[in-house]
């Protein structure tokens, strides 16, 4: 393969602006959204909530006037992100009811630190049936709150509690992620007082309103990586495009260590793929450490790689489903408690396989490209809930893919 791709916005950044606007009042414009189910799982979330969405091209319009506090539960049990509205609508409406979500089938996912983060901030939270019910009809207090791990929806939940509530709040123990950063930017767009998004510590002073803000949502650096594995297990070179190279940091040294070539040019990455792929030693950590979102696509390049690599996952403890189905393609990997052992190079030989989740769907699209012979993936609900024309994208690098029936 080989090639340029043009990298859409992020998913994980889309998400949670779109829930951020239900904090102001008026009309907001994000441009750069990605054109992928989950966003559009959002957006009816919104217009449940009694927002007006309207998404054309890379263009959303959220208009936000009145607005009521119960989320659908076929929504959230479809995707677990739309828990993040539990923040904003306390703070807004000073009640919100949610169903217990769903989401990836990647692990036990609680919502402890959400839910102990908006109590210390005096919500008052009850389990009604399968329903979570969130009161504070006084209105939310500042809070010092101290995470017992850095959960990236908990902290952007958190942020957004804090940002209508009386006083000063301060996350510390926060997730770093550089979308968190996108979300700060966004409601201080909207007249919030949020810094130090990035680092440990995140400090919120509440204000009575915020208005209305436009804003481009940042480059997706998952599927930006995707496609750099998908390059490299595949012997292939190319670029992507529209990225933010330093938010790929983590991946750009692994590959490095695997012998690839990268070169960074303003804002685009080149892959080159060296003729011996060397093994790899990796852990998934919160960011600035290797994103989980990415560890099944590495196992997937480790394939190709020759000797013994290693993988140890420590953000989700049920990440490793897509392993059974990598098997049937002929890979060799090993897997004890929360570590994968792969043994490489594999000639990998096409067959029929079924995507579990969003990533597992991604990882096996790459082994498959790096596969003799025709695959068949089933499950593609799952792919499209996080990759925009992936099959228009791989093709421009000169793979052969398409979608059937
Ligand atoms: C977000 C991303 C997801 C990514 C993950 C970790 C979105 C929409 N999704 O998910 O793609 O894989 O960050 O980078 O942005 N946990 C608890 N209690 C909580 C909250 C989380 O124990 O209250 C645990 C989870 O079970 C998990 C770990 O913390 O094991 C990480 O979860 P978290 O950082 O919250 O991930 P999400 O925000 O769900």
């Amino acid at each position: 393969m080989q090639g340029e791709v043009q990298i859409g916005g992020a998913k994980n950044s889309a998400l949670k602006l779109m829930v951020a606007a239900l904090l102001g009042q008026g009309a907001f414009c994000l441009e750069n959204v990605p054109h992928i189910t989950d966003v559009c799982t959002m957006a009816e979330v919104l217009e449940s909530l009694g927002a007006r969405v309207r998404f054309n091209a890379q263009r959303m319009e959220i208009e936000v006037n009145a607005l009521q506090g119960r989320t659908p539960e076929h929504l959230v049990k479809s995707m677990r992100a739309s828990v993040q509205v539990m923040g904003p609508l306390l703070a807004r409406l000073g009640w919100v009811e949610v169903a217990l979500p769903g989401g990836c089938a990647i692990g036990r996912r609680p919502l402890d630190i959400h839910l102990s983060g908006l109590q210390q901030m005096g919500a008052s939270i009850a389990l009604n049936g399968e329903r979570l019910v969130a009161r504070a009809p006084r209105g939310l207090r500042g809070a010092d709150i101290t995470f017992r791990y850095p959960s990236v929806g908990a902290t952007e939940n958190i942020m957004m509690a804090a940002v209508l509530a009386k006083g000063e709040t301060v996350i510390r123990n926060a997730a770093r992620e550089p979308e968190i950063a996108d979300v700060q930017a966004f409601l201080n767009a909207m007249g919030a007082r949020v810094t130090g998004a990035g680092t440990e510590v995140i400090r919120i002073e509440g204000v009575g309103e915020l208005g209305c803000a436009n804003f481009v949502v940042m480059p997706d650096r998952i599927e930006a990586g995707t496609y750099l594995l998908a390059l490299l297990t595949t012997g292939g070179a190319g670029t992507v495009c529209s990225v933010r190279p330093e938010h790929l940091s983590p991946l750009l040294n692994a590959v490095r260590s695997m012998g690839a070539e990268i070169a960074v040019d303003g804002d685009r990455i080149s892959v080159a793929a060296p003729k011996r792929l060397r093994p790899f030693g990796l852990v998934t950590r919160p960011y600035p450490g290797f994103p989980t979102d990415l560890q099944p696509q590495m196992v997937a390049a480790a394939t190709q790689a020759h000797g013994r690599s290693e993988l140890r996952e420590t953000v989700f403890d049920q990440r490793f489903g897509y392993l059974t189905e990598l098997r049937k393609l002929g890979a060799v990997a090993r897997q004890k408690g929360q570590v994968v052992a792969i043994h490489g190079p594999t000639k990998l030989h096409g067959t029929r396989l079924e995507a579990g989740d969003l990533r597992a769907g991604a990882a096996l699209v790459v082994a498959a490209l790096a596969a003799e012979g025709q695959s068949l993936i089933h499950g593609s609900q799952h792919i499209d809930r996080g990759y925009e024309a992936l099959e228009r994208k791989l093709s421009g690098l000169g793979a052969r893919i398409r979608r059937v029936e």
